[in-house]
This record gives C-alpha cells, sequence and structure tokens, in this order.
C-alpha cells in the first residue's frame, strides 16, 4: 500500500486579517457567501494576500494545487486497484482523510464549493458516512499513525537516479502542496528527502511520478 500525502498545502479559508478587504468582500458578495467561509484563492484575493503577507504572498491561497493533485491520484489506476490511500496536510495542520472511492469535482468551482464545506463542517457530503473528513493533526503525527518508511520529495533533497529507484512496497510520500519555498513542517522525520529531478516540479506531476512508479512496480 503506498499512503500518499500533500503536505502543507495552501489550502485555507480566507483568514480573519483580510477578511474586511475589499477584493476579498467583493468576491464573496459575488459568490453570495460570508468572506470566513470563501477558501482563499490568489486567483481572486491576490491584493489582499500581497498587502498582509509580505514574502509569504507567493505561496499563499493555492487551491489549485490540491485540485489537480487529487485528480490525479483520486482516478489513478493504483487508486482503483485499492493500493492508494490520499491525505491532505494543510499550513494549518488539518488533515483531510479521502475515501478511495470520492471522486472529485471535475470543475474547478463545484470543487471549491466542496471544499468550502469541508473545512467548515469538517466532513463532505455529512457526517455519518463521510467520504472526505478533517481533523487537526500534524504532518508528524499523521505519519506516525500510517506508520510506514517515509519519504519526501523535495527539489533541495538528495539527488537519485530515478528511473532506477526503488520505491518500497509499504511506504508513506510526502509531496509538497505549495507552489514556492520550502515545507513549513519539519520533516526531518522523514527516512529519505530526495530530489527526483534536476528542475523543479509542479506537485501534481511528482505525485503522478511516484504513482506510476509504484504502479510500475506492484
Ligand atoms: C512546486 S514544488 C515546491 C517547490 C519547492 N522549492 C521544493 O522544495 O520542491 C511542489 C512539490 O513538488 C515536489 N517536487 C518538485 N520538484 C521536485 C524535484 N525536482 N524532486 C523531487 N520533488 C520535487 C516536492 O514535493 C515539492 O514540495
Amino acid at each position: 500500500m503506498m499512503h500518499l500525502i500533500l503536505g502543507d498545502a495552501e489550502l485555507e479559508l480566507v483568514p480573519k486579517e483580510i477578511q474586511g478587504h475589499p477584493a476579498v468582500v467583493k468576491h464573496a458578495k459575488s459568490r453570495r457567501k460570508r468572506p470566513s467561509n470563501v477558501i482563499l484563492d490568489a486567483t481572486y484575493h491576490h491584493q489582499a494576500i500581497r498587502s498582509k503577507y509580505g514574502a509569504e504572498a507567493e505561496r499563499r491561497g493555492r487551491p489549485d494545487i490540491v485540485h489537480f493533485f487529487l485528480m490525479n491520484a483520486q482516478e489513478s489506476i493504483l487508486n482503483k486497484e485499492g493500493k492508494l490511500r490520499v491525505y491532505v496536510h494543510t499550513r494549518n495542520n488539518e488533515v483531510i482523510f479521502i475515501e478511495p472511492e470520492t471522486r472529485l469535482p471535475k470543475s474547478y468551482p463545484r470543487f471549491i464549493g466542496l471544499m468550502e464545506n469541508l473545512l467548515h463542517n469538517g466532513c463532505v457530503p455529512n457526517c455519518d458516512s463521510p467520504l472526505m473528513r478533517m481533523e487537526k493533526m500534524s504532518l508528524k503525527s499523521l505519519v506516525e499513525e500510517i506508520g510506514e518508511k517515509t519519504i519526501v520529495l523535495s527539489e533541495s533533497g538528495k539527488r537519485v537516479d530515478w528511473k532506477s529507484y526503488e520505491i518500497p512496497e509499504d511506504v508513506t510520500v510526502i509531496i509538497g502542496g505549495f507552489p514556492s519555498g520550502d515545507f513549513l513542517s519539519n520533516v526531518s522525520f522523514a527516512s529519505e528527502i530526495i530530489s527526483i529531478y534536476p528542475e523543479t516540479l509542479m506537485a501534481w506531476v511528482a505525485a503522478y511520478e511516484v504513482i506510476t512508479k509504484y504502479e510500475g512496480v506492484r
């Protein structure tokens, strides 16, 4: 079984300190929602993000990374064959547990609506038999709960020959859910931190590399 975690994902509701920013208020109004119930999205909120977060502004508000990642992972052959478990860990130390049979909306606005419900209510579509549920949890605690050998993918990790790299049969792999910079979480608990390519890859490309590598050997 492979456990695949999108770590430190830039997925969050609009933080309190920018809920009153005109760009946020206008966007929330157009969606007939309260600013506090809207997901932070750099596409719509970049002015508000830039006004408050300085050096961090470039990485905040990227739910699109989570969408691409989940589409790849949940629709993969590995998942259809029952050999994959997928989790999203957020910058606010929340973990989203995703049932293997979960199929995400392909439409981005519908995906955002679903994730807003999840971040607000803690489970979707309902809490009796949720397809996705969220818990407050650090990346380290999640890895400890899973209890397998853990590999972190990072541009600055130890360079490996990816073509010949052998992935363990029972493994947890962590991929960063942010567009630039480094993990916010301390990932020194990992057995290995590896770089698989000399350039930066998008998180969902790195995820698919790992998934297809695992499919190829199992
Ligand atoms: C856009 S990158 C984030 C950029 C970041 N500078 C980094 O450390 O890789 C998103 C994620 O994709 C994975 N990734 C990107 N390029 C990689 C590479 N060359 N080797 C291994 N993983 C990579 C990492 O998990 C990374 O956190």
